[in-house]
């Protein structure tokens, strides 16, 4: 019996942890992987690396064999395994689409506010969706709708504002003047509503909506670190409290959106909204569904959109050279805007360093093996970080921290003075996803950071009035203290 004791006490955990000791802990290469404790797996290492944990797992996953590494942690059967290979991500994202889904746990922090729509169903379930939403996005009208909108806030909202900040040698948070006009856009788009909140410079309006919106999806996301979520949803209480009044808010203003529309008898806008109202397939006339869809859109169109254009003019600004070609593409009047293949360039440079979803990952629903041969259990997590990949040696070459936009041209054969654009594939470069699952409103957002960066280049520069930026690593890159910039007028 006294054996049996001292076995569970001291020879049961002493072999688990030389175990987990041995297998977890074996160096590969120079860079000193993160030790995993027993029972604590490599919790500590994250702990100690919260505050710059997308450096930190690029170091990691970039040095790690097959750039795969296995993070384990505490009260979990299997290990998350975070892989930066394209050939992994292709395989998750497209060759086995089919048994590689959505997170589960991602699906319910966010269930209260997405429901069971386009971004967080499955299967067949999604299919439709998709079907639905793909029909909206891909017609003529609504991108005609869209460059119109982005063309009129550009320049009715967006240039004045610049011009006077200019006049008033004024420093201003650029990445707040970019959420207020990416708001203004996403609203005008998925509902044929003008929040107007790039407005009246400098006494703007206060953005209730936008508020709502963020702060919903910010407390939805951290109930993924969070153990006691659900009891304080139930009893109604703290952050979950705010969530609640935040959703309410949100539906309570599309609905009224919805209201007006039918009340107009549906007028045939060209909204995504209306798109959808109007289809005539669809026979949508279940507000909550208009509802869930709105939020939906809503959710995919704005951050990622704030998040590209304030890291793009950040990286521009910092590096004058690429600014002075950007410059000479867009003052010249022979080139039409898709012409403009080094701005292009510019854009497709800074989203690999500060990609506006740093993290992406799917959970296997049967059993399976990877490219790289690393085995796959049903219900593992396979994470892609595109904020490691896009900062590989063996991806990009040792030039990597550069942003440099020539890596994706090549001079053409018959005029040296062309550039032609050399794309990457959508594994390598998973800034939008892959897959069947790919973006649907890539070409909207490419459509309207190049609106956006021709018009300000040609007229206005942007002198950074701060040190460093400094950026919140949790679920995307916000700037904390945002971007604050003096804006110079290149014509005065
Ligand atoms: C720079 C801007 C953007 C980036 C980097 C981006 C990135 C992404 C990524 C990574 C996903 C996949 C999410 C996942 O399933 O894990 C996605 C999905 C999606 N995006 Fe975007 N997005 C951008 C802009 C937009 C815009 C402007 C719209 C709408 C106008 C949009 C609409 C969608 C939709 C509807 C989906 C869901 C597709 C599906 O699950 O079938 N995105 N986007």
């Amino acid at each position: 019996m006294a054996d049996q004791y001292l076995f569970a006490l001291f020879i049961l955990p002493a072999l688990l942890y030389l175990g987990s000791y041995l297998r977890n802990n074996h160096n590969a290469g120079t860079f000193p992987r993160p030790y995993a404790y027993p029972f604590l797996g490599h919790l500590v290492a994250i702990f100690r690396n919260r505050n710059q944990i997308f450096e930190w797992i690029a170091e990691v996953v970039n040095n790690s064999p097959s750039a795969t590494f296995l993070f384990h942690l505490p009260l979990r059967r299997h290990p998350h395994i975070v892989t930066a290979n394209p050939a992994n991500v292709q395989h998750i994202l497209k060759t086995r689409f089919d048994i590689y889904h959505k997170h589960r746990k991602f699906r319910v922090v966010l269930h209260d506010l997405c429901r069971d729509n386009v971004f967080l169903a499955d299967g067949q379930e999604w299919r439709k969706l998709r079907q639905f939403a793909s029909r909206e996005f891909s017609s003529r009208s609504f991108h005609k709708f869209v460059e119109l909108i982005t063309e009129n806030e550009v320049s009715n909202r967006l240039l004045p504002l610049l011009s006077v900040a200019a006049a008033n040698n004024a420093v201003i948070d650029l990445q707040d003047v970019l959420r207020r006009f990416t708001f203004d856009i996403a609203v005008q788009m998925g509902l044929g509503h003008d929040l107007a909140y790039l407005y009246n410079f400098p006494n703007f309006p206060p953005t209730n909506f936008a508020d709502a919106f963020e702060s919903a999806f910010e407390i939805s996301m951290k109930r993924i670190l969070q153990f006691f979520w659900k009891a304080k949803r139930f009893f109604n209480m703290g952050s979950e409290r705010g969530l609640k009044r935040d959703i309410s808010e949100i539906r309570e203003f599309i609905k009224e959106i919805i209201i007006n529309n039918r009340r107009r008898s549906s007028t045939g806008g060209a909204d995504f909204l209306s798109g959808l109202m109007n289809d005539p397939e669809g026979k949508f006339d279940d507000d909550e569904f208009l509802i869930d869809s709105s939020i939906n859109f809503l959710l995919a169109a704005q951050d990622t959109v704030i998040t590209a254009l304030t890291w793009y003019f950040w990286s521009v600004s910092r590096n004058p050279k690429v600014e002075d070609k950007i410059v000479k593409e867009v003052k010249d009047e022979k080139k039409d805007i898709r012409d403009m293949i080094y701005t292009h360039a510019s854009i497709f440079e800074s989203m690999r360093l500060h990609p506006p979803v740093p993290f992406g990952g799917r959970e296997a629903i049967q059993d399976d093996v990877l490219p790289d041969g690393t085995k796959v259990k049903k219900g593992m997590a396979v994470f892609y970080p595109t904020y490691a990949m896009g900062r590989s040696l063996e991806l990009w070459g040792s030039d990597w921290p550069e942003f440099r936009p020539e890596r994706w041209l090549n001079r053409t054969q018959e005029n040296h003075d062309e550039w032609t654009f050399v794309p990457r594939d959508s594994f390598t470069y998973p800034i939008f996803h892959g897959g069947p699952r790919i973006c649907l409103g890539k070409d909207i957002a490419f459509m309207q950071i190049e609106t956006v960066a021709t018009a300000v280049f040609r007229r206005f520069h942007f002198v950074p009035a701060m040190e460093e930026a400094v950026f919140l690593s949790h679920f995307a890159l916000k700037m904390t203290n945002g971007f604050l910039v003096k804006v110079v007028d290149r014509n005065a």
